[in-house]
């Protein structure tokens, strides 16, 4: 068990230049959640006695992106550099308390990592968590004496030999407060960037004679940062494959693993068969023998078993039931409820609509607000007129309903059970006897009547 005596301070108030964007660097998305979320999740997992996140003042926009109530908020106002972004901190922090400093780009950081930091809390004054990497290029390298850590030098300040060493330093360290900000009143701006380096004080409690020790991150792979597009670019490949080799062992087929993207939680059941250019989003569930075409997306969703979703179809937020055919190229939006052995085709677009057992919608059509029953066939082209520019009206049709192609459902309207409406009809009025339903609609012929050829450019 902890014991909780220790402050996690999140450093998230940098410029982020390097990302060349006007959005806050921590706020980037990896995977499904923002870079930062990673790192909070992290911190919140070890269970200390505070978090402190050192935020950005000009854009204050991360206290406000990011909702938790745990979290201490202290602003920078000069983005004048790590140092600067602890000192800023330093203001929440009691003498007795331990101090670990997590930084808000570093998404991959584990918990099991700074646990193993926790363990030296004692064992020397300030202990280092670092790694090794074969290509160390932008990482401040761990200046060792006699194999005693001496400091640590910026890439942007060292020399030839120093940008050799390839052990890195990750940014996180765990003090005790009350020498922490001593060493932090210490610290100058007198380097290249002409900031406050926090890594400053490793060499300047080194010249106070402290035993300085270091902890390796259990995977290399959490001492990556971001700084730049490429960076995350990276990570997310990373971030990616670990996914894919997850669902790949627990039996779901990708026919292109190499092209498959999964932002958030898919819960399976068996033989799952997902095509080429999948791209899946928050949490969705497939059950079994469920096939999903290439180029199809699909947001927050729950299809059932033996259901196959056709190449380019989306879906957002819907519940599809067991024995379906979807698409391709269908669209079913947020609040969508397909019951079992229902078949959507080409070009459908529905929304906020329930769809019951083996009704078909299978070509041109848009369905809203509509509650339709079981065994229904709507014709192609056919639409809900839902909308009067103000206020959305529903549909409501029974069971056993036939519509023809190219009907206009104006609603709020309700068609009782086997009724049958004619193509090309448009609906006002309810149908509460069931009947065929049509418009008297007069076609008429012009005998003697040939196409012009005025104006005609081409023969075929
Ligand atoms: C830093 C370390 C480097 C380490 C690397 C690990 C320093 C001086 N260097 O370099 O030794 O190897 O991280 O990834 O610390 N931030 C603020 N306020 C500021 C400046 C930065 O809160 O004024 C925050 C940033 O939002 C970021 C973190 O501190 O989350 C790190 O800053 P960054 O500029 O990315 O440092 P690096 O150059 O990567
Ligand atoms: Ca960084």
């Amino acid at each position: 068990m902890l014991k909780r005596d220790t402050t996690i301070v999140i450093l998230a108030a940098g410029k982020g230049s390097r990302m060349k964007s006007n959005f806050p660097k921590v706020l980037h998305k990896l995977g499904d959640k923002t870079i930062l979320e990673y790192v909070i999740n992290t911190a919140k997992s070890i269970n200390p006695k505070k978090i402190i996140l050192v935020d950005n003042f000009e854009k204050k926009i991360i206290s406000s992106n990011i909702q938790e109530k745990s979290i201490n908020y202290v602003i920078q106002k000069k983005q004048n550099g790590t140092g600067g972004a602890i000192l800023t901190a330093s203001k929440k922090f009691l003498d007795d308390e331990y101090i670990i400093v997590l930084y808000g780009d570093m998404p991959f950081i584990s918990a099991e990592s700074v646990k193993k930091l926790i363990k030296y809390k004692k064992k020397s004054k300030i202990t280092l968590l670092t790694s090794y990497l074969d290509n160390p290029n932008g990482y401040g390298r761990v200046l060792r004496k006699n194999k005693k850590i001496i400091s640590i030098i910026e890439e942007k300040n060292a020399n030839f030999y120093e940008k050799k060493i390839k052990e890195v330093y990750s940014g996180t360290f765990i003090a005790n407060a009350k020498n922490l900000k001593k060493w932090l009143k210490k610290i100058n701006d007198k380097n290249i960037q002409k900031e406050l380096y926090a890594t400053d004080i490793v060499h300047i409690a080194y010249l106070e004679g402290a035993n300085i020790k270091s902890v390796k991150t259990i995977k290399t792979k959490e001492i990556l940062g971001i700084n730049n597009k490429l960076q995350l670019s990276i990570l997310e490949e990373i971030l990616q494959k670990e996914k894919i080799k997850k669902l790949l062992i627990n039996g779901i087929t990708l026919k292109n693993p190499y092209n498959f993207t999964l932002r958030g939680n898919l819960k399976h059941g068996k033989n799952v068969e997902i095509e080429s250019g999948v791209v899946l989003e928050g949490n969705i569930f497939l059950g079994d023998n469920i096939k999903i075409g290439t180029g199809c997306i699909i947001k927050n969703s729950f299809i059932n078993d033996n259901t196959h979703i056709k190449e380019y179809t989306i879906l957002d937020n819907v519940q599809i039931g067991k024995n379906c055919i979807i698409g391709p190229f269908a669209h079913l939006r947020p609040k969508t409820i397909l019951s079992d052995e229902v078949e959507i085709g080409n070009f459908v677009e529905i929304k906020d609509s329930n769809i019951k057992k083996s009704s078909k919608i299978k070509h041109l059509s848009y369905i809203g607000n509509a509650e339709i029953g079981a065994r229904v066939n709507i014709g192609a082209g056919s639409i809900t007129c839902n909308y009067d520019g103000k206020n959305k009206f529903k549909t409501t049709i029974g069971d056993n309903v036939f519509i023809g192609s190219n009907t206009q459902l104006v609603a709020p309207i309700k068609i009782t059970n086997n009724t049958t409406i004619a193509a090309g009809t448009t609906l006002t009025k309810n149908i509460n006897i069931p009947c065929l339903v049509y418009n008297k609609k007069i076609q008429k012929c012009k005998i003697n009547w040939t196409r012009s050829n005025k104006n005609k450019k081409s023969t075929d």
